[in-house]
């Protein structure tokens, strides 16, 4: 089994290179990313000398680059995980989301076409099917729940879905989609939430939270999807959506609180700041098909998963270090300086 990950130098796509190469050893995994500021050689170190990994440095909406990559490997899969996914960034600058995430996602797709596959699939996200209000905790995605955007990302991960569906029906390929909620763990890029938010406390600076810290993300430990992906590539229906989350609700503020709390800082770092521009108040995703279908639970409780998580980025400040001294910082003063 010859799979193509693509984004595997980012920090899901990284966790489940990891995953497979552990778990099927004789699979030939070929990572394809074209390390934009979110991707780094460095997260793949602890692969780079396997002999059945290989790295392609070049970018998914590179046409003659993908082909070529197709007529050496014959891939028997591609599993899409290059995007941009920074919400932020996406209000700052759309057209590097509408390049990659959807125009990739077809070059992948022709790709696909032209060479033949088994699978083709595209990890998503809950957050094309927009927000949920605070005061109906009863209400939950499904994979029917209409798609109904409102970030430029989203809505570029929305685009590639429809068009991902779109190739299965028009030419048959074989496509899965899977649609996660909020991940959490090690290699998580500096510019979201959690990682963020520890490498701050870590330096007794400010906690930016946005508005109110009322808004609600449903965390997963990223293990737990890269297990997730591993049974819809393998079991799950072609033509089909799964949603994965672990029904583990979390208030922004809470969590900056809790991290806090874990690291032994006060809560007079917390800050409160401008509000996102269109902020998703919440985010829930009902789990029950991949539940029913794959059999896939998600392992790793919060309460677990946020104390591993802290602990990684205690030990790994030598991944973490040279990003966050880097052009991090000029990102930082332009989205933070003037909240
Ligand atoms: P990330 O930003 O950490 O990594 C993205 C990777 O894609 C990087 O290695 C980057 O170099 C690579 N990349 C970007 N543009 C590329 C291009 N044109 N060609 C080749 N490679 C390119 O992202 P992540 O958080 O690991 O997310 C991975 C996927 O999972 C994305 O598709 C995202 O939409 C989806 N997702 C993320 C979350 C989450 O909580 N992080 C939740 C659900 C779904
Ligand atoms: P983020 O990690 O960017 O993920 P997403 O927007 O895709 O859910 O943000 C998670 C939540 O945390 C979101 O409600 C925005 C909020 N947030 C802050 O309050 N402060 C921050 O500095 C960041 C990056 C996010």
């Amino acid at each position: 089994m010859t799979i193509i990950v693509t984004g595997g130098a980012g920090f899901i796509g990284s966790n489940f290179i990891f995953h497979m190469l552990n778990k099927y050893p004789d699979y030939r995994i070929i990572c394809l990313d074209c390390l934009t500021y979110a991707g780094s050689l460095s997260t793949l170190e602890p692969v780079m000398d396997n002999p059945n990994f290989r790295f392609v440095k070049e970018s998914i909406t590179d046409r003659a680059a993908v082909e070529k990559l197709f007529e050496e490997e014959h891939p028997d899969m591609v599993v899409n995980f290059a995007a941009e996914s920074h919400v932020d960034r996406s209000i700052e600058n759309p057209q590097v989301f509408l390049d990659t995430n959807i125009i990739g996602t077809s070059v992948l797709m022709d790709a696909c076409r032209k060479y033949g596959i088994k699978r083709y699939h595209q990890v998503s996200t809950d957050e094309v099917y927009g927000d949920l209000p605070l005061d109906r905790p009863d209400m939950f995605f499904t994979e029917t729940t209409p798609i109904h955007t409102s970030s430029p990302y989203s809505s570029s991960k929305a685009g590639a879905d429809l068009l991902v569906l779109a190739y299965h029906r028009t030419y048959g390929l074989p496509v899965t989609i899977s649609r996660c909620s909020n991940n959490y763990g090690p290699y998580h890029f500096p510019e979201k939430l959690i990682p963020l938010m520890i490498i701050n406390a870590l330096h007794d600076k400010p906690l930016p939270v946005y508005g109110e810290g009322l808004n609600v993300r449903d965390w997963l430990y990223v293990e737990d999807h890269c297990k997730a992906i591993d049974l819809v590539i393998h079991n799950g229906r072609v033509g089909e959506v799964y949603n994965i989350g672990g029904h583990n609700e979390m208030k922004n503020i809470d969590i900056v609180k809790l991290i806090c709390k874990e690291l032994g800082k006060p809560e007079s770092l917390i800050t409160y700041v401008t509000d996102r521009k269109g902020h998703d108040m919440r985010y829930a995703i009902d789990p029950t098909k991949i539940h029913n279908e794959l059999g896939w639970l998600p392992e790793t409780m919060f309460t677990d998963g946020i104390k591993k998580t802290i602990k990684w980025y205690l030990d790994n400040e030598a991944w973490w270090e040279p990003i966050v001294s880097g052009e991090y910082q000029n990102y930082y003063e332009k989205m933070y300086a003037n909240r």
